[in-house]
């Protein structure tokens, strides 16, 4: 285990808490960690493989404490492909989650909608994803582990248990098309993904669930639908315009994620 890893491990063991479902916010999932009991926390600085976020943004912090029959770990901050060019800002978070324990990844993420089914402040049950830039954190592993199985990359029995622990409220499942951004699509471009069977599209999620799975952990996702993807509606796109379509949704999108998180069986 690399020497980060490690310090990370230990920083976490000190806690005392021992969390097997580990939850990954992304944008306008915030509200969640409010609906965590007894929390300690800690910030990335303190977890020298996690990212150091800082600029502009929230600096990231882990979570640890208790929703409904769960001990949880959750990372409020995550590095974006967008930001470095490079798919593996997450690989030593993800790693250091895999050997502290954690079983099941639960990733979050805000994304457009393609689908007029779909419309901003709904959810989406991610049931499968296209790389579009065809990026992976894994470039330069060895060994045959790295050709890792993406064929249930989020997990079938994950995402049956949360549909019935979300019972009337369990969100629609899709197909999430990563794009790298930052900047948003072209008309085009969402004509080409709508071809391509996508019903949401964002910046983020796929390199996570890829280094969950070469760790060996199962995946649960959900996006939050902040507005229509490009050239379905007269609206521009911008970031405060997600922001703002995310917020409108958080308490519902929060409440689901304890439902479910706070139910699993992992
Ligand atoms: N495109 C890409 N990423 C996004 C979008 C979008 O329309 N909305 C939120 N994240």
């Amino acid at each position: 285990m690399d020497d980060a890893i490690a310090a990370c491990v230990q920083r976490l063991a000190a806690s005392g808490r021992r969390p097997r479902i580990a939850v990954l916010l992304g944008s306008g999932w915030g509200g969640f960690v409010d609906l965590v009991h007894d929390a300690i926390d800690l910030p990335y600085a303190e977890l020298p493989a996690f990212p150091q976020l800082g600029v502009g943004g929230h600096a990231g912090r882990v979570r640890l404490g208790r929703i409904g029959r769960n001990e949880v770990i959750v990372l409020a901050g995550r590095r974006h492909a967008y930001e470095t060019g490079e798919a593996d800002g997450m690989k030593g978070a993800v790693r250091t989650l895999a050997a502290c324990g954690v079983q099941v990844l639960v990733q979050t993420n805000a994304a457009g909608s393609l689908d007029p089914a779909l419309p901003p402040g709904s959810l989406m049950t991610i049931a499968d994803h296209l790389n579009l830039p065809q990026r992976s954190p894994l470039v330069g592993e060895t060994g045959d582990a790295r050709f890792v199985d993406m064929g249930d990359a989020y997990d079938s029995g994950l995402r049956a248990q949360a549909a019935a622990l979300a019972g009337t409220d369990a969100p629609g499942e899709g197909v999430y098309a990563w794009v790298l951004g930052p900047q948003f699509e072209t008309p085009a471009e969402i004509r080409m993904l709508r071809l391509l069977g996508a019903r949401a599209v964002g910046m983020s999620t796929v390199p996570e669930t890829i280094l969950a799975r070469h760790a060996g952990l199962r995946v649960l996702a959900y996006s939050l639908i902040t507005n229509w993807a490009a050239g379905l509606s007269g609206e521009r796109l911008s970031h405060a315009h997600t922001l703002a379509g995310a917020a409108a949704a958080a308490d519902r999108a929060a409440a689901l994620l304890a439902a479910v998180v706070g139910g699993l069986d992992p």
